[in-house]
């Protein structure tokens, strides 16, 4: 059968009303892509078995997706018109793009100059009401609580249940591309923590074996990290530009049950794992996406996790595209040269 998305693949595991009928772009059924060439170099000689799970192939090019096309079917069914959610772009793009497909309202907030280019374009592109306000993510989430206590308009950040249900599905997934059991370790960047929470219920529920939960936080937005909120969260990954996290509590609960660990990466590291994520493996992705793989190699370095022979699966959120200034800004620019074989001689086989 040709996939559907993830509600109609695991609707036995999602308590969506029978009656309720699937807002769908076919989300889900990702890549997961063996990675022999990053787990030689960050652990030589191990054994690591190192998968990428290429989120960043949903339809609308991150893993929201999966939490979305729940939380719009179920507010369909309960005769929501308007929808609203804070976020740092991902979540705003998925939410628009769900409420196009189901003809609803979408009012998104953004902070104001923090969204990466591609997805303020898709948001855009959608048809939402994007409303950049001043203030961080943590101010806009406050915000759209509030509003969506006072009004009938329907929340779809994390801190909706449904959101959950959906996203759980991604740990579902990585049992059955293992071929019907967790990894050892599950790498993921934190940032709301509605993921690294979704996750773990997943795996708990799907009875497939559970793995160590490892959570990477941006050194400037780490607030699980140290313990207390951050009021001024600082990262070039603006994905998880985020010092209140609504699932904080749901997130530690993941880390003590799993035995996991959670870490703070600085920037200039998110970077580096990016960068060997899109120049040994081929698979590019936006800044935040790299704190998972960053966080595991951190602490194998630190020897806190022992990869030999181990398997683990690092989540790529979202797609490089949807950050294109970053990218552009930490290359060097293409080089430019007249049109004619000579020039091109030159380049192909430069003189000594
Ligand atoms: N990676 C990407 C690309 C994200 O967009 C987000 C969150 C995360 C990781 C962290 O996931 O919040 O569940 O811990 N983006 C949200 C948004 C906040 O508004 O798009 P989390």
């Amino acid at each position: 059968m040709t996939w559907q998305g993830v509600i109609q693949h695991y609707r036995g595991h999602i308590p969506l009303a029978a009656a309720a009928t699937p807002i769908t772009l076919n989300e889900g059924n990702t890549a997961l892509i063996r990675a022999d060439r990053l787990a030689e170099q960050i652990a030589p000689g191990a054994g690591l078995q190192l998968y990428l799970k290429y989120e960043g192939l949903n339809p609308t090019g991150s893993f929201k997706d999966r939490g979305m096309t729940v939380a719009i079917t179920q507010a369909v069914y309960e005769g929501a018109k308007t929808v609203i959610c804070a976020s740092t772009g991902n979540t705003a793009a998925s939410a628009a793009a769900y409420s196009a497909r189901a003809g609803l309202r979408c009012i998104v907030l953004v902070p104001e100059g923090k969204i990466a280019l591609g997805k303020l374009a898709a948001c855009l592109a959608y048809g939402a009401e994007v409303v950049s306000i001043e203030g961080s993510f943590d101010d806009g989430l406050r915000l759209v609580q509030e509003i969506s206590q006072q009004y009938p308009i329907a929340l779809v950040n994390s801190v909706n249940p449904w959101r959950l249900e959906g996203q759980k599905t991604g740990a579902f997934e990585i049992c059955d591309q293992l071929g019907g059991r967790a990894p050892d370790w599950h790498c993921l960047p934190v940032g709301n923590a509605g993921n690294i929470s979704a996750y773990w219920m997943g795996y708990k529920e799907y009875g497939r074996g559970l793995p160590h939960m490892l959570g990477g936080q941006a050194e400037g937005a780490a607030p699980i990290v140290r313990g207390r909120v951050v009021e001024k969260p600082e990262t070039i990954a603006t994905a998880i530009r985020i010092g209140n996290p609504a699932r904080w509590r749901q997130a530690v609960e993941a880390l003590d049950e799993s035995d996991g660990l959670i870490t703070a990466i600085s920037d200039e590291q998110i970077l580096v794992s990016w960068k060997q994520l899109a120049s040994l493996e081929g698979v590019f992705v936006e800044p935040a996406s790299a704190t998972g793989l960053a966080a595991l190699q951190k602490e194998i370095a630190l020897g806190n996790l022992d990869p030999t022979g181990k398997t683990a699966v690092c989540i790529m959120t979202g797609h490089g595209l949807k950050d294109p200034d970053t990218a552009i800004k930490m290359a060097s620019p293409p080089r430019a040269v007249p049109a004619t074989l000579d020039a091109l001689a030159q380049i192909v086989n430069p003189s000594p």
